[in-house]
């Protein structure tokens, strides 16, 4: 494929043609080295042609196409300099004396004209390509399929109803590689001390990324001590902070923390366990990560930060907005209209979640607000005070909940029993719970639980009541299940590559 081509050059005339060059100029082909300028001076010569080079699609690529100067070799010894032309010139590499750096984007072949000009308009030229191409042998030994580097899953196409209102300036957008190598953190147990766990284990794509246990397994019979958390639309949040409590700021402060916990995953570096530096160690010996880190950040280093973007992107690709409520919103200015697609019963549950108590309703709206349904930025907690697994202990410090969307999967079965504790296996103890809130009567348990509970939920010193009615109750759990959608139960760009 190489052509080397000796050029010398008709001076003047030609830099009026070269004209589209730019500060690349144009030289025309004299067919011999005599056509030079006169004085005797001769043209360069290739001296040592460029042999084809390769940049893997994604990787740094810097090449010296003067060889440290040997390309060529001008006779008079002139000064020579240099100039570089890409056939296509898709902007992926720029030149300063010869030297070529940039990287990749597609895997295609890049034609290299480098001509080195002895400053007499005397000139030659040497060619050679570039050629790119996906580096995924592993990831083909590893996925098969599953994941091709040339046809990732789209992750970035998220149509978003425009009645979403929620900000989601998220710190890692979704790009289409960044979520690709967040799948495969997901759901790969290497992740985890002992090759058994992964994110997956807990946050399952069946149950909306939850689980239905009521406290998960982590490793070496390690379990958690809040019920698994519902993974869905964490994008468009009224609450930014992650977890019941609110402990982590921010979804990349999130993803990493049940690395590092000893339960979950294990790399905790207590009691003789592994740290998160020797996971790092661990990836950087699987050959996938060599070529997912290098495709997605442009060089294969695998730091907690990447795998924190990485995974936030995955977490924040996993999106649910076709459930029958969007389907209903979408053909109406409001909510509060009535929806065509709803039953009576939908509608009339519709109503009481949106009215406040003294409009008869049950109030959810104020802390779970339409269209997102998440959680109100300032609540307090809701009067759920169990800790999982101790029968004895308190805990006020449950403020978030994961979106009210898709509590449900498509077939009808709860995702999982539900609240911090998992303390209320159905829906209908959820709504038992807000109709009613149990306020404890043993001091100084009492006096705590009143200083923290959501002042919302607290009326003339005493917790409200909302005397539902047990139709109204249905209607109720009716419309919470207008929520689930059915895509993110489904698409295979959320399952296990493996
Ligand atoms: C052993 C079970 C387990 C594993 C493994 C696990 N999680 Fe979780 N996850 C939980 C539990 C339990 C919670 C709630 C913990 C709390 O609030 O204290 C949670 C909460 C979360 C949240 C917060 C959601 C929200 O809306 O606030 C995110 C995000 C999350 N996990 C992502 C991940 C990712 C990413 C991984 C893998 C790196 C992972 N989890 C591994 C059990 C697990
Ligand atoms: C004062 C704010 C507030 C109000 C009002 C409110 N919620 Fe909640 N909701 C929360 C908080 C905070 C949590 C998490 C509590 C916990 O786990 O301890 C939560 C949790 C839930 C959960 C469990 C989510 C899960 O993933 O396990 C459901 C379901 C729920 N709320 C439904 C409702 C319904 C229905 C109403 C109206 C009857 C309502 N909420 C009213 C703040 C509120």
């Amino acid at each position: 494929m190489r052509k080397v081509l000796l050029l010398s050059v008709f001076s003047m005339a030609l830099s009026a043609c070269g004209a589209s060059g730019g500060d690349n100029p144009v030289f025309l082909q004299t067919g011999g080295s005599g056509g030079g300028s006169g004085g005797g001076n001769s043209a360069p010569d290739v001296a040592l042609p460029n042999s084809d080079q390769s940049a893997p699609v994604g990787h740094d690529f810097a090449y010296d196409a003067t060889q440290g100067g040997q390309t060529f070799t001008d006779a008079q010894g002139d000064n020579m300099s240099f100039a570089v032309t890409f056939a296509p010139d898709n902007g992926d590499f720029t030149v300063a004396a010869g030297m070529i750096t940039g990287r990749s984007s597609a895997p295609i072949d890049v034609a290299v004209t480098i001509t080195a000009n002895d400053g007499t308009q005397s000139s030659a030229a040497d060619e050679f390509v570039i050629a790119s191409d996906y580096d995924q042998d592993a990831i083909v030994a590893a996925f098969g399929g599953s994941i091709d580097l040339a046809a990732l899953a789209d992750y970035e196409t998220i149509t978003v109803p425009d009645f979403i209102r929620a900000p989601n300036d998220v710190a890692s957008p979704v790009t289409n590689a960044g979520a690709t190598l967040g799948r495969v953190l997901f759901y790969d147990t290497a992740l985890s001390i002992d090759d058994t766990v992964s994110c997956s284990s807990c946050h399952q794509q069946a149950s909306a990324f939850s689980d239905t246990q009521v406290v998960s397994n982590g490793v070496a019979g390690g379990v958690t001590g809040r019920h698994s958390m519902r993974l869905i639309n964490t994008q468009w949040s009224d609450e930014a902070a992650f977890f019941w409590d609110e402990r982590a700021v921010d979804l990349e402060d999130q993803v990493t923390d049940p690395i590092r916990d000893h339960n979950e995953h294990g790399f905790s570096g207590q009691d003789g366990r592994p740290n998160f530096d020797d996971l790092i160690v661990k990836l950087e010996a699987i050959d996938y990560y060599d070529e997912l880190f290098a495709f997605t950040f442009g060089t294969p280093d695998i730091t907690e930060e990447r795998m924190q973007s990485a995974l936030a992107q995955f977490v924040n690709s996993i999106v649910s907005f076709d459930s029958r409520f969007d389907e209903g919103r979408a053909q109406q200015p409001d909510i509060f209209q009535p929806f065509p697609n709803f039953t009576f019963d939908e509608n009339e549950g519709k109503n009481i979640y949106m009215s406040g108590p003294a409009d008869n309703g049950a109030g959810c709206r104020r802390c779970h607000a339409d269209p997102e349904f998440s959680v109100f930025q300032d609540s307090g907690h809701i009067g759920v005070i169990g800790v999982a697994g101790d029968p004895s202990g308190t805990d006020f410090t449950n403020t978030r909940s994961p979106s009210l969307r898709d509590l449900f999967a498509p077939d009808g079965t709860a995702n999982g029993p539900f609240m911090h504790d998992g303390s209320l296996a159905t829906m209908r103890a959820v709504i038992d719970h807000y109709d009613a809130i149990p306020v404890p009567t043993t001091e100084p348990t009492r006096t705590e639980f009143m200083n923290s509970i959501d002042p919302q939920l607290v009326e003339f010193g005493t917790v409200e009541r909302l005397n539902l009615t047990d139709i109204e109750k249905d209607q109720v759990e009716a419309f919470l299940r207008t929520l689930t959608g059915q895509t993110v139960y489904s698409d295979v760009k959320w399952s296990s590559p493996f």
